[in-house]
């Protein structure tokens, strides 16, 4: 074992699905790329999502109280990582109007919140903030409740992933650093564990 660099801990767990977080307030929309998110509850459905002060999503999602997660797929990794490397208050973006009108983004209405999802994606969820200001201002974690999910049968049945026979472009991607991903791959089932005697 070689002893990793602090910096580069985080990177250790970050596997996760990258996502796409989408907020719209006052007729202005936006899209940024996130590693960072995680299930915190099943009943309700709820997730952690770590949106910097930096970013423009945070002032749209602060100001709106809801936000999009969209999973995008292998295909879709050159948008997540431009979506992720340019802000939306960027002149040359709001020159062409917002990332989705820059980038070439078609969008779903979302179902419930009315967000703009971006099509091509394999899922998404629209949710609603909970007040946890807290959070927000110490961590820049925001703590949501899913109000909305859909996703694509090709891979997401029965409650669950299915990826065994998905095409590699369908499969969800995971940032390891620098704009590298990871593909999922083959599921595998776990068998039971024998127990010796000691
Ligand atoms: C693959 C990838 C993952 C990212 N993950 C996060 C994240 O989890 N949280 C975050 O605040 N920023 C993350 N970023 C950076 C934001 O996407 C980036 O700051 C973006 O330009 C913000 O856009 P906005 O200002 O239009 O909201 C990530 C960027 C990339 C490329």
């Amino acid at each position: 074992m070689q002893t990793v660099d602090l910096a580069h801990a985080s990177r250790l767990l970050n596997h996760g699905p990258t996502v796409l977080v989408t907020s719209v307030h006052a007729g202005r929309r936006n899209v940024m790329a996130a590693a960072w998110s995680m299930p915190v509850e099943f009943t309700p459905p709820r997730v952690a999502v770590v949106i910097d002060k930096s970013t423009w999503t945070r002032e749209l999602v602060t100001a709106s109280g809801t936000l999009a997660l969209c999973i995008p797929c292998r295909a879709q990794a050159d948008l997540t990582y431009a979506v992720g490397s340019v802000s939306g208050r960027d002149d040359a973006v709001r020159a062409a109007g917002d990332k989705f009108a820059c980038f070439g983004l078609a969008c779903v209405e979302g179902p419930v919140l009315g967000l703009p999802l971006v099509a091509g994606c394999l899922a998404w969820l629209e949710a609603r903030v909970l007040a946890e200001p807290h959070a927000e201002q110490a961590y820049d974690t925001f703590f949501v409740e899913v109000v909305s999910a859909q996703a694509d049968e090709r891979v997401f049945r029965s409650g669950r992933w299915q990826l065994d026979d998905a095409p590699e472009a369908l499969r969800p991607i995971h940032h390891l650093g620098g704009g590298v991903f990871a593909t999922s791959g083959a599921t595998v089932r776990a068998g039971e564990l024998g127990r010796g005697t000691a």
